[in-house]
């Protein structure tokens, strides 16, 4: 593999065995410069004039952290440009700049009140155990349909408040959401493949209309009730913002959470020593498996940022309109940082990872969620079932998620 034969904007880059993908950034981030890459094509744009790749930690941290020069405005989920509308109707607070995103993200956050987060502590515990307990009757099966992806859909719906039977709904149009590439989700046609999304978005903005409604005359203990209904400084959002906001939580919440859990099978299955020595003290060391999970796999590979004036970082010069991407997956192999990065190593300390977004306003707002399902899983899991191994996954063709559709599992 050279430098010049590795293209991240070709499909194929992102269907390559993971250890292929892994040198190729290796090789890349020994570059003095961060490379330049023309954009891929995607529905609803022309193609644009290209980006750089911020593939080293400092870069990566660097940029989070001057929002005012590095913007999502222009959108942080895509490469390409895609209409402002289209990025807010999608992505919410996440594709968009202070003062709206400090507003909306003020709102929200006081929507996850302590109380909200100590009921969802016990639900996380309970689905653990369900899950598990389903597992072992059921015998070995796909990892992902009968344990991944089941707890964290559980308990996105459960605290927004969606019923158990709109589960199946909610995940098939997060899927497609979050479906990158990959023809199984999203057609090839990329006329279709608008429609499939703007359908997808459509039923979950539906969804979370009507609900909103009902919350509105009959509150109940939920986060729609919370976000439907001012809050104590009389802020409220629009039922636009809610849609929006309700789209980005389901698709955060299910497709990132559920591919961590199923890479954590992969790595105590690769790294047989390493599972010895979480199983020797689950209690002590399941928190820096966690960690260790999110680095290694970086679930959530890049997000975007555009330049809204001249900079020079890190002796590089920006102009104004430049987009960069910021490849957490790469930043979370910088040999500057992570000693042996590619050995999954559950005592790693310290492990500063940007898995969950580097420190600045976007830092990811479910990160505690998530730690907390996935530490909750993981206890339960190896506890009940310490034997449990995967087998080859069959993996998500994706520049944006480091997805995993199918697994079998084997105890
Ligand atoms: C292992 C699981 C997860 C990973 C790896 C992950 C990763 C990320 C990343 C990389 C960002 C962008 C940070 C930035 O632009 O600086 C982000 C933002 C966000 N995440 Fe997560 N996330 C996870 C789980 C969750 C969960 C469970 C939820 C929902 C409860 C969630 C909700 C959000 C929201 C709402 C934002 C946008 C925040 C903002 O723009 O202010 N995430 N996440």
């Amino acid at each position: 593999m050279t430098v010049a034969g590795i293209d991240l904007s070709d499909t194929e880059f992102w269907g390559l065995p993971l250890a292929d993908r892994a040198a190729a950034f290796a090789l890349l981030r020994a570059q003095q410069r961060p490379p330049f890459f023309e954009e891929p094509e995607v529905p609803f744009s022309e193609k644009g004039p290209g980006y750089y790749a911020l593939v080293r930690y400092a870069d990566v941290v660097e940029a989070s952290r001057h929002p005012q020069v590095f913007c999502s405005g222009k959108g942080a989920t895509s490469i390409a440009d895609l209409p402002t509308e289209f990025n807010e109707y999608f992505g919410s607070m996440i594709n968009i700049d202070d003062p709206r995103h400090a507003r909306l993200r003020r709102i929200v956050s006081r929507a996850f009140s302590p109380r909200l987060v100590a009921k969802f502590e016990d639900d996380v515990r309970r689905a653990a155990a369900t899950i598990v307990d389903d597992l072992l009757v059921t015998g070995p099966c796909d990892f992902v349909q009968h344990v991944a992806a089941r707890l964290p859909l559980k308990i996105i719906c459960d605290m927004v408040g969606i019923p158990g039977d709109r589960y199946e709904m909610v995940l098939a149009n997060t899927n497609i959401i979050l479906s990158g590439a990959d023809p199984e989700f999203l057609s090839e046609d990329l006329d279709e493949a608008v429609i499939q999304l703007l359908g997808a978005g459509q039923a979950l903005a539906d969804l979370v209309t009507s609900l909103a409604a009902a919350r509105t005359e009959a509150p109940a203990d939920d986060l729609v009730s919370a976000l439907a209904t001012a809050n104590i400084d009389g802020e409220q959002l629009t039922s636009a913002e809610l849609a929006s906001f309700f789209i980005l939580l389901v698709v955060a919440g299910n497709e990132t959470t559920r591919n961590a859990l199923s890479h954590a099978l992969m790595l105590l299955t690769q790294f047989p020593e390493q599972r010895a020595l979480l199983l020797d003290d689950l209690e002590g060391r399941v928190g820096g498996a966690v960690e260790e999970i999110v680095r290694y796999a970086s679930p959530v590979l890049f997000m975007r940022r555009t330049l809204t004036q001249d900079y020079t970082m890190n002796g590089q010069d920006y102009r104004e309109g430049d987009k960069v991407v910021l490849f957490y997956y790469s930043a979370n192999r910088d040999e500057a940082v992570f000693t042996d990065p590619e050995r999954y190593d559950i005592t790693r300390s310290p492990n500063p990872h940007v898995g969950f977004g580097a420190a600045g306003p976007h830092y990811c707002l479910g990160a505690h969620l998530a730690r907390r399902e996935l530490t909750v899983m993981l206890r339960e899991l190896l506890a009940r079932v310490p034997d449990i191994t995967a087998g080859e996954p069959d993996r998500l063709l994706s520049s944006f998620i480091n997805g995993i559709k199918r697994m079998p599992c084997q105890f």
